[in-house]
């Protein structure tokens, strides 16, 4: 079975790709491919910052790999945090803060709708492919709940009654952008190796 190095030091991600793998690939962490590297996130869009990481892993690594950036755009903070998702509160802010930023910058405002957008860049035999996956919903007046990470406790999906943060793996899964990303990039997989095998 093909074997992929995720090049990301978030587990939350590397769980949540795992639970929607099926038997087209496995998954390698950074952590269990023992690279200790922090990743630079330099650039102003979600595609150009997935090149990059995988890029840096395919550079250190010669190996077939992958890499996603995320963000989450409020419709009105005419799409903040976007990119800057992670460091929406600044550079050493942890998802409390970034939460209590945003809250505080939604304060008054009527329109929630927000939604993530998930790019995955895929580096395999040396060329580089790209999957988007979108989940529209809304931002909550306070932050409830316990699983998941990051906005997962002001963030409704459209469709559902409660954030991310009070859903198990596989209720987040029916709406998550990161699912719809990989959905796609194992399709594609499916698809490459049908094509290249002898
Ligand atoms: P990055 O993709 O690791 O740069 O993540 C950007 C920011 O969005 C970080 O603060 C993450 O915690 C947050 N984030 C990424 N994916 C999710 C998600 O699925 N739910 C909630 N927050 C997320």
């Amino acid at each position: 079975m093909r074997t992929l190095i995720f090049a990301t030091n978030n587990e939350n991600k590397v769980a949540e790709v795992r639970s929607v793998l099926d038997d087209s690939f496995t998954v390698i962490s950074l952590k269990e491919a023992g690279i200790d590297i922090d990743i630079p996130e330099p650039h102003d869009t979600l595609e150009e910052n997935a090149r990059e990481k995988s890029t840096v892993i395919h550079g250190l690594t010669g190996k077939n790999c992958f890499s996603e950036d995320t963000g989450l755009e409020v419709f009105a903070l005419n799409g903040e945090p976007g990119v800057k998702s992670a460091r929406y509160a600044g550079n050493l802010a942890g998802s409390a803060e970034n939460i209590s930023k945003l809250l505080t910058n939604m304060q008054g405002i009527e329109e929630r709708a927000a939604r993530f957008r998930t790019v995955i860049s895929l580096i395999l035999d040396d060329h580089e492919y790209q999957f988007e996956g979108i989940c529209e919903g809304r931002i909550t007046e306070e932050a409830s709940g316990k699983e998941g990470f990051g906005y997962d406790r002001v963030f409704i999906p459209t469709g559902a009654d409660k954030p991310f943060a009070e859903m198990d793996m596989a209720g987040k899964n029916i709406y998550s952008h990161r699912k719809k990303a990989m959905a796609k990039f194992i399709q594609f997989l499916k698809e490459y190796d049908g094509e290249n095998q002898d």
